[in-house]
């Protein structure tokens, strides 16, 4: 939907400037002071997650300007345009739909006068038949062997909602079966990932959705020699790889038997994908039941999202915050840090999730954007991040927003580990909230000069995502919680968040630098004088 007034020549927005001028300076030791209550205030339930929002800085008119600013920007059309197919991706000509994937009403969802959900269907029953092969055992490979080991080839959200998800749900997973991924052209990942494994039990899925994928093809192409190798027969290949893409031809042209191949459709974007066949190797590891247990998850929050008015609305609170700071208080970063070692790659997916889709400085319109889009995104799991990078989110300069998410329960249940892991958990965000003033150190006696040094402003804003046990349902309403998120933020930004021109240029300059390698010459007018030279001294060290 086209926005012709620019965004911050709009009332809503300037509004909220003057807002921000008003508050800015307000801390939130006073806002909790003065407002017993606050913590209920600004705290919402949904699909199982417990969202905490009140140490933020704000008052209950930042949030009525913020759902304003929502408003005023369109974002309930252009949710239902979503969910209703429409050509939301107007740079690639597509329709957005990975909702579709996880439509577990089944209702009828038309992409040019058809319903996909049949087709969106029957995929889903065809994965679940293979994994269910691959688990029983039934599945051999050509010596007769069972599979035991499943390494999934791909990269970018072929690879970070797979191998995150896999990470994220460990505990769930059969461990009779080995599960690998290799995403990087380096061919140190393909041997590491693949030196001890057998190849008469390894089945490589190469997932790609365009199967053109330098990097993907490349280690296909490996894994198929490593196959050919270990096996001597070519027909080893229809027992060693299934292809998950929507490219049939380019499937077939690699030699993957189609019925070996599991579709899905130009609809789904890449990092948007995880509850498309691009799942397999989860499916696989968690088993279907687990796995659509996770589509519950995804589907509750769409319906959430859909449904609830946005100051009862997870993904649009936190879509608004995160404008807040990133257009009102400047911020750059935004971190996620999570409580809960399950979750290590989380941060690593959302990084591709939020950074490819909001990473653009030009509008729907065309006009150059001047504003600040998509903030950088960044992270690592509590305890770890607290003995590394949290002084200087206590104490540096910067103000970095931080989402805190943990559980009630652990799967691991181990003496107090979970307890101290919680107690970590509430501590962190109440001592960036509320820090520590000259004064409470002068009460403990702290010698006059390491008062500076040992005060804490406090006022560093953080959101808490709490939910009793990290499920297969639970990852999946905290993974639509985050897409739908960067959605809200990038209809208020008026830009196209389902495309990615900016990975095309340095994808394209590799293709003409390759065959340079390759020759081992470099063609001195093709290049500015420090490529040629960073070119010149790995030639002449490269042999
Ligand atoms: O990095 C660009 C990108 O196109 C991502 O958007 C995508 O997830 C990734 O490459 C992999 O693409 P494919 O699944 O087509 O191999």
């Amino acid at each position: 939907m086209p926005h012709n007034t620019l965004l911050t020549q709009s009332l809503a927005w300037k509004d909220l400037e003057i807002h921000y001028q008003q508050i800015k300076g307000l801390h939130l030791r006073d806002l909790f002071r003065e407002d017993r209550l606050r913590g209920n205030r600004f705290s919402v339930e949904a699909c199982g997650l417990m969202l905490d929002y009140s140490k933020n800085r704000i008052i209950h008119d930042t949030v009525t300007k913020l759902v304003s600013l929502a408003t005023a920007r369109n974002l309930k059309p252009a949710v239902e345009d979503m969910f209703q197919g429409k050509l939301i991706n107007k740079t690639e000509k597509r329709a957005v739909l990975h909702t579709a994937l996880r439509n577990r009403a089944n209702t009828p969802i038309m992409v040019d006068c058809k319903d996909i959900m049949p087709d969106v269907n029957s995929v889903l029953d065809k994965m679940k038949l293979c994994a269910n092969k691959i688990r029983s055992g039934e599945w051999t490979g050509y010596t007769g062997k069972p599979i035991r080991n499943i390494v999934n080839i791909g990269i970018g959200g072929s690879d970070l909602g797979p191998s995150m998800a896999y990470e994220s749900l460990k505990y769930y997973s059969q461990r009779n079966l080995t599960i690998r991924f290799i995403s990087n052209v380096d061919a140190t990942h393909f041997k590491e990932q693949t030196h001890d494994l057998d190849a008469s039990e390894t089945l490589f899925i190469v997932a790609s959705k365009t199967f053109t994928t330098q990097e993907t093809m490349t280690n296909a192409y490996t894994a198929r020699e490593w196959i050919l190798t270990n096996m001597q027969h070519e027909e080893a290949i229809s027992k060693h790889f299934i292809a998950l893409s929507i490219n049939t031809e380019a499937v077939v042209e690699f030699g993957i038997d189609a019925t070996n191949m599991f579709e899905f459709w130009d609809w789904v974007g890449g990092r948007y994908s995880l509850c498309s066949a691009i799942g397999l190797s989860l499916m696989i590891a968690i088993g279907p039941d687990n796995f659509e247990q996770m589509l519950e998850g995804f589907h509750a929050m769409d319906c959430h999202f859909r449904e609830t008015p946005f100051d009862q609305n997870l993904p649009v609170i936190l879509g608004l915050l995160g404008i807040w700071y990133n257009n009102f208080f400047r911020t750059e970063s935004h971190a996620v840090l999570p409580y809960d070692q399950y979750l290590t790659r989380f941060p690593a997916y959302l990084q591709q999730l939020d950074m490819e889709s909001n990473g653009k400085s030009i509008d729907q319109d065309g006009r150059a954007i001047g504003y600040q889009t998509g903030p950088i995104i960044w992270g690592e799991p509590g305890t770890n991040g607290q003995h590394a990078f949290y002084q200087l989110i206590h104490q540096g300069t910067k103000l970095i927003p931080a989402d805190f998410i943990g559980f009630c329960q652990s799967h691991n249940d181990c003496g107090d580990h979970h307890n101290k892991l919680m107690a970590n958990f509430f501590a962190q965000t109440k001592a960036l909230a509320f820090g520590k003033t000259g004064d409470m150190l002068m009460k403990e006696n702290t010698p006059q000069e390491l008062i500076p040094h040992k005060t804490f402003e406090g006022n560093r804003p953080t959101n808490t995502i709490m939910a009793v046990e990290l499920t297969p349902y639970t990852l999946g309403t905290l993974i639509a919680l985050y897409e739908h998120k960067v959605f809200v933020q990038g209809v208020i930004w008026n830009i196209y968040s389902f495309d990615q021109w900016g990975v095309q240029l340095g994808k394209e300059l590799a293709s003409n630098i390759l065959p340079e390698l390759n020759d081992g010459i470099y063609d001195k007018h093709a290049h500015d004088s420090s490529t040629i030279n960073l070119m010149k001294y790995y030639l002449d060290n490269n042999i």
